[in-house]
C-alpha cells in the first residue's frame, strides 16, 4: 500500500472552482441531506471535483470543506483514506489500479504490475512519457472471486492475464477504452463458474411445498423406515447368537417405506423428481452439419458465451466457422443448445446474430452492430 499524501506544491493549482454544471449539481446534492448533515456530501463532491480536474487538488479539498462547513483536516482525512481519490496528476487516458491483495497476488497480480512497469513507468504514480497513462497498487477492490483484476476509472477488469492487461492498456492509450467490456475477460458470466453454470441449471421452478409439510413428511418417513426391533417372542425363541445378530442387523420395513414414498409422491404440491434432460443424439436429423477442420478455423471464442471448452466441443461437432453458426435454423440451435445443456443460452446470447456480424466483417462489423468489441 502506497503512502497517500497530497501532491508536491509544484503541481498544486492556486484555486479550484466547480464549473457551472458541476456547481449546480453540487448544490442539488448538498440539499439531499437534512439540515446539519450536509457533511455527508463530502465524498460525492470530492469525486465530482476529481472528475472535473482529473485528480483531487489541495484547493479542491479546501473548496469542498468550505462548501460543507467542515474543517480542512476532515476533508483531507477522507481524500487521503480512499484510494478512489487521486491526490496527484494521473494519466489523462487511464490510471490503472492493480489490486495486490492476497487473492489477486496468488492469482498473478505481480505479473500485472510488471506489465504496468514495462508499458507505463517503473514507479507507481509516475506517468508515461506522453502523460496519458499511470498506475498504482491498491488493496482489495472487492472482485476477489475473479482475481486478478484492475480498476480503471469506475470499471473493473477481471480474470486478467498479463497479455490481456497489455491489450487493455494499449486500447485505453489509443483512446478506445470505451470499446472494452468491463468485468470478466474470460468465458465467465459475472462471477459464475468459468464456461457456464455448473449447478442450479434447472429452468423449471419446483413446486413450492410448505416447510411444515416437509418437516411432517420427513418425520413420517423416518418413523416408517426406522429399524424394527425383534419381538419379545422372537427374542425368547432365538439363541443368544441369533438374538445378537438380530440386534446388530436392523430390519427395515420396506413395505411401509414404499407406501409412504408413494403417498408423498401423490401429495398435491410436492415436487416430483425432475428427470435429467437427455442429451440429443448425435445422429439426430437436427444436428447441424459439420465440416472438416479448415486450415484457419474462425476464433469461435469471439462469440459471447463461447469459451475454450465450448469451442472444443463445437470443434468435435465439426463446427469451425462463424458462417456455420450464422446459418443455424431454430431446430439446429435447439439441438446444439440441448447438446451443450445450455437451457436456451444460445438464443439468449444471440449466437446467430453475433456470428453473422463476425462472418460479415470480423471485429469491425461486430463493433458496428453491437457497439462493443466481441467478448
Ligand atoms: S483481493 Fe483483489 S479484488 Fe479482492
Amino acid at each position: 500500500m502506497s503512502v497517500r499524501r497530497l501532491a508536491e506544491d509544484q503541481f498544486q493549482p492556486a484555486a479550484f472552482a466547480f464549473n457551472d454544471e458541476n456547481a449546480a449539481w453540487a448544490d442539488k446534492t448538498i440539499q439531499k441531506y437534512p439540515a446539519g448533515r450536509q457533511q455527508s456530501a463530502v465524498i460525492p463532491l470530492l469525486m465530482r471535483a476529481q472528475e472535473q480536474d482529473g485528480w483531487v487538488t489541495r484547493a479542491a479539498i479546501e473548496k469542498v470543506a468550505n462548501m460543507l462547513d467542515m474543517a480542512y483536516i476532515r476533508v483531507l482525512e477522507v481524500a487521503t483514506f480512499y484510494t478512489q481519490f487521486q491526490l496527484g496528476p494521473v494519466g489523462t487516458r487511464a490510471h490503472i489500479q492493480v489490486c495486490g491483495t492476497t487473492p489477486c497476488m496468488l492469482r498473478g497480480s505481480e505479473g500485472l504490475m510488471s506489465v504496468c512497469k514495462s508499458k507505463i513507468h517503473h514507479h507507481p504514480f509516475e506517468r508515461n512519457a506522453e502523460g496519458t497513462l499511470s498506475w498504482e497498487e491498491v488493496e482489495c477492490l472487492g472482485a476477489c472471486v475473479n482475481a486478478p483484476m484492475v480498476m480503471i476509472g469506475k470499471d473493473t477488469y477481471e480474470d486478467l492475464t498479463p497479455e490481456r492487461l497489455a491489450d487493455i492498456i494499449d486500447t485505453f492509450d489509443a483512446g478506445n477504452g470505451a470499446s472494452i467490456t468491463p468485468g470478466p475477460q474470460i468465458d465467465r458470466h459475472f462471477s459464475s463458474p468459468e464456461g457456464g453454470p455448473t449447478s442450479l441449471t434447472d429452468e423449471e421452478p419446483k413446486k413450492k411445498v410448505s416447510a411444515k409439510k416437509v418437516v411432517t413428511e420427513a418425520a413420517t418417513a423416518t418413523v416408517d423406515a426406522a429399524p424394527v426391533p425383534p419381538s419379545e417372542a422372537a427374542r425368547a425363541k432365538s439363541t443368544d447368537a441369533e438374538t445378537n445378530a438380530a440386534l446388530k442387523t436392523p430390519v427395515t420395513a420396506p413395505k411401509a417405506a414404499a407406501k409412504n414414498a408413494k403417498a408423498v409422491e401423490e401429495q398435491p404440491g410436492v415436487a416430483a423428481p425432475v428427470p435429467a434432460t437427455a442429451k440429443p443424439s448425435l445422429t439426430d436429423k437436427n444436428r447441424p452439419a459439420g465440416i472438416e477442420k479448415p486450415a484457419t478455423p474462425d476464433d469461435l471464442k469471439l462469440i459471447s458465451g463461447v469459451g475454450p471448452k465450448i469451442e472444443g466441443t463445437l470443434h468435435e461437432l465439426g463446427i469451425f466457422t462463424f458462417a456455420q453458426v450464422a446459418g443455424w435454423k431454430k431446430a439446429e440451435r435447439e439441438w446444439v443448445d440441448g447438446y451443450l445443456n445450455f437451457k436456451g443460452r444460445i438464443d439468449r446470447d444471440d449466437w446467430v446474430k453475433q456470428a453473422k456480424a463476425l462472418a460479415k466483417g470480423g471485429e469491425a462489423e461486430y463493433i458496428r452492430v453491437f457497439g462493443k468489441k466481441p467478448r
